[in-house]
């Protein structure tokens, strides 16, 4: 396999870049012609961001699955796609070459089209990290349904808003997924879920942990069952749906500042160049590299850049089902060494719980096979960065800092491995295609050199946001409505004196609990259902290890009762809401909340006590009542 898009100097970036700005069209309809297309494209790019209206790719017939699979059977029908490590190192890795993952993706497609499956349904995954959840996705998207896979971590009461959002009348799960040493009964999660969903129509259930589930006639079928009675079908083909370029592949929710998520849709064409193209160039892949992405399946990461762009190059793709500290914090260096890993995509969080073990775990495993560190997710601090350098790259990996979102689809700003010069807690330099632009509150633009701004975009790359799912409103209001003609990111950015760019962090009400997106509403909302609170208010705080962890103050009624007992029931509320990625981590009964006169909550205020800042508070005139600040301040927990 040979990338012909593949930028391998820093003299070809610069010319790529331009070349990409000056004449976009141009520059990606040859990328575009690397790929497998039924019919090429009518016109490159359409686009407007008042609609917004994007589209690439107009009028190209594809199926994604075809370039990620069928079009690699001929040279690489035997190489590995999918390498799988099991939670318990005891248990068998499984090697699934291309040609057996073809086999059963076309056979999980034909039990999803038996089970009357058909195009544009929406197919719900709700599975742990075995290679059947990246057969499901690919199986949804070969027969042109649009998954909407939602992370093992999340709670019923999520699933159903989720369901009920997309009307998602498909669902694959599992009886059970194993995360270190836990048990997750996924079945049962689903069955809590779906007493709100009536409309679902199928449940297909993989065996995994054997955990006892209840099966309900007409609905649940189990997956090893529907398999078989494909293959008594003989041996069927299943021939890709053909999809225009802008027809939906998959809605993946994330969190905004309201307190519902966003179904956020990406499309065939578009996604399938850019998640592609970047892999292969940020992380210059060379073909029998082995890429070991660490992120969780259920997120965008593991969309991209375990699943499609891997896939789409034809590389091999790690998957790892367990935990980095289980059995024990040496477990990401075994397995570097057991398959010769090459590129290593983890996040901030990881490394930084990993170096509170010291260096023990690391000796002894050989990471020589290392070429690549990548790192994603979260801003990552220079010692995180230096100790990875050092300890894992042993200073001669580069590490490229990837900065994108789940609205991004694939990586935007970036430096790439070992060709544009790498800086410690900086993304960098934008992809092609790619114009960044830093504005001011006003929407003005920020214009030279050691500047701070929001980040901005400029124009749309392919894999941009669509749509959010079912709403297309909400979609213009949260992205391209705060700066006319402008793609507004909610992140904060400095440009440095060589035209870096480093992300601060979020400007808007997102938190960043350990990589993971989770907007304060939403908490706020959670904890708002437990009877006993009358009013809450949820800031980030920093923390060491997750990056930001989550100081919650709560107007409690009850003043009489045992406040742990209270701490504890609210933190099981939120997590039986939306799940354990969303616990707070402190939390403060208060008296009341600092508002102004007009009801708005200062969070500004809320957020310095959180952090331990409490001289420089502000003004804290325009208060309805300034004397609940010293109140706060004094009770800190
Ligand atoms: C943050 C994850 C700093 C950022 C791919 C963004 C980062 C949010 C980086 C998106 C990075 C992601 N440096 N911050 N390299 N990468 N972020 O949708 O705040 O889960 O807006 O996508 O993570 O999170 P999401």
């Amino acid at each position: 396999m040979s990338y012909p898009y593949q930028i391998k100097t820093k003299e070809q970036y610069d010319a790529a870049w331009k070349k990409s700005v000056d004449d976009p069209q141009g520059y990606w309809d040859s990328v575009a012609s690397s790929f497998m297309w039924r019919k090429k494209c009518d016109s490159v790019l359409e686009w407007n961001f008042k609609d917004p209206d994007v589209q690439w790719f107009k009028g190209a017939k594809l199926n994604i699955t075809e370039n990620c699979l069928d079009r690699h059977l001929g040279t690489l029908g035997n190489k590995p796609a999918l390498i799988w490590e099991p939670n318990d190192p005891e248990e068998h890795h499984r090697v699934i070459t291309y040609r057996d993952l073809h086999h059963k993706v076309v056979q999980f497609a034909n039990v999803l089209k038996n089970n009357g499956v058909k195009k544009g349904d929406r197919v719900c995954i709700y599975m742990g990290m075995v290679p059947e959840l990246a057969i499901a996705i690919l199986a949804s998207a070969r027969i042109g349904a649009i998954h909407s896979v939602i992370f093992g971590g999340f709670s019923a009461q999520s699933i159903a808003d989720r369901l009920q959002d997309a009307q998602a009348e498909f669902v694959v799960t599992c009886d059970g997924a194993y995360r270190g040493n836990k048990e997750i009964p996924l079945k049962s999660v689903i069955d809590d879920a779906l007493v709100q969903c009536r409309f679902v129509k199928k449940v297909i259930v993989l065996t995994r942990t054997r955990t006892p589930v209840s099966m309900i006639k007409g609905r649940d079928v189990w997956w090893e069952d529907e398999i078989k009675k494909v293959e008594t079908m003989g041996n069927p083909d299943c021939p890709p749906v053909e999809m225009d370029a802008e027809d939906p592949l998959f809605i993946l929710y994330t969190s905004g500042s309201t307190g519902k998520p966003k179904g956020v849709v990406h499309t065939c064409g578009g996604y399938m160049v850019y998640t592609t193209y970047s892999f292969v160039n940020v992380f210059q892949y060379t073909p029998g590299d082995i890429h070991f992405c660490t992120a969780d399946i259920g997120w965008i990461t593991g969309h991209s850049y375990i699943v499609y762009g891997p896939l789409g190059a034809g590389a091999t793709s790690l998957v790892f089902e367990g935990v980095p500290t289980w059995p024990d914090a040496g477990r990401f260096w075994k397995i570097i060494d057991k398959y010769k890993v090459n590129i290593l995509y983890t996040a901030p969080t990881a490394i930084r719980s990993l170096m509170g073990y010291g260096l023990g775990p690391v000796h002894g495993h050989d990471l020589s096979s290392l070429k690549v560190l990548g790192s994603v997710g979260e801003p990552i601090n220079e010692e995180a960065w230096h100790w990875f350098d050092e300890n894992i790259g042993k200073g001669k990996c580069p590490i490229v800092d990837t900065w994108w979102q789940t609205e991004t689809g694939g990586i935007l700003i970036s430096n790439m491995a070992g060709v544009t010069p790498s800086k410690p807690s900086y993304a960098t330099l934008p992809l092609p295609g790619v114009e960044p632009m830093l504005v001011d509150e006003n929407g003005n633009e920020i214009t030279g050199n050691n500047v701070s701004g929001n980040l901005c975009i400029r124009r749309p790359w392919p894999s941009i946001i669509r749509t959010t799912y079912g709403d297309h409103e909400r979609c213009r209001t949260n992205y391209f409505a705060t700066y006319p003609d402008l793609y507004f990111t909610g992140d904060g950015c400095f440009r440095d004196e060589e035209g870096n760019y480093r992300i601060t962090g979020r400007v808007d009400d997102v938190l960043n609990v350990s990589g993971h997106r989770i907007g304060t509403a939403e908490v706020e909302n959670a904890i708002n259902m437990h009877a006993g609170v009358v009013e809450s208010a949820v800031v980030g705080y920093p923390h060491d290890v997750k990056g930001q962890a989550i100081y919650a103050y709560i107007v409690y009624g009850n003043t009489h009762g045992d406040e742990d007992l209270t701490r504890q029931d609210i933190v099981q509320t939120v997590t039986r809401i939306i799940g354990a990625i969303a616990k707070p981590d402190k939390i403060q009964f208060v008296s009341g909340l600092p508002k102004t006169r007009s009801g708005k909550i200062m969070r500004r205020i809320l957020r310095k006590i959180a952090e331990g800042e409490l001289e420089n508070i502000g003004d804290t005139s325009t208060l309805l009542d300034p004397g609940v600040v010293d109140e706060i301040k004094s009770r800190r927990v």
